[in-house]
């Protein structure tokens, strides 16, 4: 495997793939990669005759007070995993070629709407920041597919309408939730919380399991009263929740009687760490 930070030898070496007849997958993260990234390259590796992951701390996609300079980077542990995952090029970027005019940059990719609900209320320009950083990396890397995690369900949900809204040649792949055995999902924000924490971080993924039985037994018509219920269940297990929110599995919009595609969505606090998580719920 290949590490690379030099865009002209990346654009070299893609090309020679392209050339060959080569299908490029490509997987962007910010390292401290844990399992959940590491199914994204396997799935990259099935889908094409080349990988390439990228690792980039992105500031454009930290508000402030956020936790950028705490961020964790594990860079040489993330090498071994990506190598031993079978990726052929890691492409680490220096801030400096991702934002030459600074984050003041006058060119944005935003996906109004979407970006502006659930996670992009409590994060303002995070969607912006994550729009404008993929497409720079799909520009620099020029990938046939690219690998997201439903983890970030709204994030790929934001990826998806830039990529069908701008014409990018890119074919876009969703990967489940990769989680712990105690079905807390697998994020480097884990890594925050305290060993209590830690014990009581699964509640967020049982109380989507509980509200996605409550739809199943209740319907939608009492939407508001389960989400409220879910929300008090973090509160009593000493989260400070953000949202539970029941809505629309393509358009996040809150779920109404009649929709069968839904997807729970929650992000709560725990101690440092936001978490998110959500569940999909299928009514047909
Ligand atoms: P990061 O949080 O490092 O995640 C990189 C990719 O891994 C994302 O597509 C994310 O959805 C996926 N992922 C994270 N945890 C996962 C899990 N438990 N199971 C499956 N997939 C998981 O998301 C970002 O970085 C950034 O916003 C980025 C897209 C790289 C832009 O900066």
């Amino acid at each position: 495997m290949q590490t690379l930070s030099d865009p002209h030898r990346l654009h070299q070496l893609v090309r020679q793939w392209h050339q060959a007849g080569e299908r490029v997958a490509f997987v962007p993260t910010m390292g401290n990669l844990h399992d959940g990234h590491i199914a994204l390259v396997h799935q990259a590796r099935s889908r094409a005759d080349r990988v390439v992951t990228s690792i980039f701390v992105n500031p454009m996609q930290f508000g402030a007070g956020e936790d950028l300079d705490a961020y964790p980077r594990t860079l040489e542990q993330d090498k071994q995993r990506l190598f031993d995952a079978g990726c052929d090029l890691l492409f680490t970027p220096e801030t400096e070629l991702l934002y030459p005019a600074g984050l003041a940059q006058q060119t944005y990719v935003e996906v109004p709407g979407l970006s502006d609900l659930h996670c992009g209320t409590s994060r303002p320009g995070h969607f912006r920041g994550v729009a404008t950083i993929v497409c720079k990396l799909f520009n620099l890397v020029q990938p046939d597919i690219a690998c997201f995690g439903e983890k970030d369900y709204q994030q790929l949900a934001v990826i998806r309408t830039m990529v069908r809204d701008l014409n990018m040649p890119v074919e876009v792949i969703g990967i489940p939730t990769v989680r712990e055995r105690d079905g807390l999902a697998m994020s480097s924000r884990n890594g925050y919380l305290t060993e209590a924490e830690r014990a009581q971080a699964p509640e967020l993924k049982r109380t989507l399991d509980l509200t996605a039985q409550g739809i199943q037994s209740l319907g939608l018509t009492d939407r508001n009263t389960l989400e409220q219920q879910a929300e008090a269940r973090l509160r009593q297990h000493g989260f400070t929740p953000d949202f539970v929110r029941i809505c629309h599995g393509q358009t996040l919009a809150p779920a109404q009687p009649g929709d069968t595609q839904l997807v729970i969505l929650a992000a709560a606090q725990l101690g440092r760490a936001r978490l998110i998580d959500n569940l999909t719920v299928d009514l047909t």
